[in-house]
């Protein structure tokens, strides 16, 4: 089982975008994958047109109390189950800091899925938490989306600089390009050739297109509803890239 977590310690610049995405395109390849929604925000789980609430709390969740495995539900696309998100996730944080070691706690928790999934995707809050570090220790792949702007580069280095010292796998950061407009110059020069200090940048970057705006009024990914279109057509390629990668790279 893989898996692959989008994180950035910014927030709106296309995480949960492309978490979607990302994970209804291996769903569409026949690949079994489950979205996994970290953010209180819930913010995948109404892009994936999903009423669900967390049955049970996260307090008795992440302490093992009750299965998580039970969260789990299938989505009205086949090969792409949800395990959702709602308020009550928003102090997630404080049980995983709480916990003796974050990283521990969710592998426990992600293992048990390796029986139904060959895929998991985690689409995380912005933030730089004990809950990030968590899931970026337990992620084969943690793509990082990010607009292209100076202040994006800051947020980066102090990212990749943090994961760098603590020994988090540094090598896993996937940066990809996010919300590009080819109007705008800077955006045109980073598409074309993306700053160096974004180490391990994927070559796919992802348009600025209302398209991806109404994922949250048709609540469904790109591909249901807009297969055609050039922002769902860069999320087919991103995935092209990321399987590639997956299949190639320890
Ligand atoms: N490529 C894009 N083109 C246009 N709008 C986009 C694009 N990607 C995302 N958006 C829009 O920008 C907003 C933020 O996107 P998204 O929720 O994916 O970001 P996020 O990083 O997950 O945000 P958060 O940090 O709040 O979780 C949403 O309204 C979304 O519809
Ligand atoms: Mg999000």
């Amino acid at each position: 089982m893989h898996i692959v977590a989008l994180h950035n310690l910014k927030g709106g610049v296309g995480k949960t975008a492309a978490a979607v995405n990302l994970a209804a395109q291996a769903a569409e390849a026949g690949i079994p994958t489950l979205l996994w929604d970290l953010d209180a925000q819930a913010a995948a789980t109404w892009c994936l047109g999903a009423q669900a609430r967390l049955a049970k709390p996260p307090r008795k969740l992440f302490r093992r109390k009750a299965p998580i495995g039970r969260e789990a539900a299938r989505t009205q696309w086949d090969y792409l189950d949800l395990l959702p998100a709602d308020e009550s996730l928003r102090h997630l944080d404080d049980l995983v800091a709480k916990g003796k070691d974050g990283g521990r706690l969710l592998h426990g928790l992600l293992q048990p899925f390796s029986e139904n999934y060959a895929l998991v995707v985690l689409d995380c809050p912005p933030s730089f938490s004990r809950l990030a570090e968590a899931v970026v220790r337990n992620a084969d792949r943690v793509l990082c989306p990010l607009i292209p702007a100076p202040l994006s580069l800051n947020a980066w280095r102090q990212m990749a600089g943090h994961f760098d010292r603590k020994r988090y796998g540094r090598d896993k950061l996937r940066p990809f390009l996010s919300m590009v407009d080819r109007r705008r110059s800077l955006h045109r020069t980073w598409a074309e050739t993306p700053p160096t200090t974004l180490r391990g940048c994927l070559s796919t970057w992802i348009p600025y297109a209302t398209d991806v705006e109404r994922m949250s009024v048709r609540r469904a990914p790109l591909a249901a509803f807009a297969p055609r279109s050039p922002a769902a057509d860069a999320y087919r390629r991103l995935w092209t890239e990321l399987a590639e990668d997956l299949d190639t790279r320890p």
